[in-house]
């Protein structure tokens, strides 16, 4: 059975719907702490097995991921230490269950120096398990996704104005939705050769030309305003919500970007699924028609 961890996220539910297109219902099991959710009842009512496993919780893994022969890990979101003991534990689970091919999602840039905090002490030792841990395996190596841009996009809209951190040099992103779909074509296939995908879109923007696409987009002039990374994390607070404890380690990804550590465009996507990724226009066009 092919294997997705945390079913109820957005970035799961994308992969399944994928993988539901591409192989029966039944050969689908998908774990998640919350196996009651609306999301879950419907995926169990398609004929999916779901089943509770909560990282936090090491002994929920093994009946939890049992029968599974390719697993996708998919990264948490809490502080690193935490996530780093999270993604452990999965792997741990998942060695122990007999799984014949991991895959993990990992950060664009992952390395011992990378800027991102999380990159550094979460993604970059969790890869370096997995290659040791003997397992054959494909890391996904994620942009950013392209849903930062429009997390305050009202605002956006409102004041004209696009606040980043961004810095002059050019940033790479991705759609989510993209991700669900690559993730699902290697899940489901039957390749087992050791693999890092860098998954981009097929150009990098900087900020100015992120305000122009919206422009462009919504027929409205938006301008790029820096806002330094030091002062990121309280912005992402403020106005996206995000607990102080996740928005703290936001502040290397904005080094990072301002650093050109994502000027980085590959052709992975291209590889994995044979289509192009959204471009930026693209995934705007479809914010756009969402919205109504
Ligand atoms: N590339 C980027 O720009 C970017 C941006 C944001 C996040 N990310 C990373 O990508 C991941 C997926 O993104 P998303 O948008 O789908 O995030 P999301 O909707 O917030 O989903 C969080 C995921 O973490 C799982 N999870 C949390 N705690 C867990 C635990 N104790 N045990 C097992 N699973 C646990 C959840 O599963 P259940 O609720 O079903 O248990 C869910 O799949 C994030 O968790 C984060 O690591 C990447």
């Amino acid at each position: 059975m092919l294997l997705v961890s945390g079913g109820n996220g957005n970035l799961a539910r994308s992969v399944i719907a994928n993988l539901l297109r591409m192989t029966d219902p039944g050969n689908i099991l998908v774990t998640t702490r919350d196996p009651q959710s609306d999301n879950a009842r419907q995926l169990a009512a398609q004929g999916v097995t779901v089943r509770h496993a909560d990282f936090d919780a090491p002994e929920t893994l093994g009946p939890a991921f049992a029968g599974a022969t390719r697993a996708l890990l998919i990264s948490t979101y809490a502080d690193n230490s935490e996530r780093l003991r999270q993604n452990l534990a999965g792997l741990e689970a998942v060695k122990a269950a007999g799984v014949e091919h991991v895959l993990y999602t990992s950060f664009l840039g992952a390395g011992p120096d990378a800027l991102p905090e999380h990159t550094q002490l979460v993604h970059w030792p969790t890869e370096q398990a997995i290659v040791a841990s003997g397992l054959s395996y494909t890391i996904l190596r994620h942009a950013l996704y392209a849903e930062i841009i429009v997390g305050d996009l009202d605002e956006t809209l409102a004041t004209g104005v696009l606040a980043r951190s961004l810095g002059e040099k050019p940033c790479t992103y991705i759609a989510r939705d993209d991700l669900g779909l690559s993730a699902a074509t290697v899940l489901a296939g039957s390749g087992r050769e050791n693999r890092v995908l860098n998954e981009t879109m097929e150009r990098s923007y900087t900020g100015d030309e992120v305000a122009e696409a919206l422009s462009r987009c919504f027929g409205k002039p938006v301008r790029y305003e820096r806002i330094a990374a030091e002062d990121w994390p309280a912005y992402m607070t403020e106005k996206w919500g995000m607990p102080p404890s996740l928005s703290a380690s936001t502040v290397g990804t904005m080094r990072a970007i301002e650093a050109g550590e994502f000027d980085l465009v590959s052709d992975d996507y291209r590889k994995v699924t044979g289509r192009s990724p959204l471009s930026l226009d693209e995934f705007l066009e479809g914010v756009k028609a969402a919205r109504g």
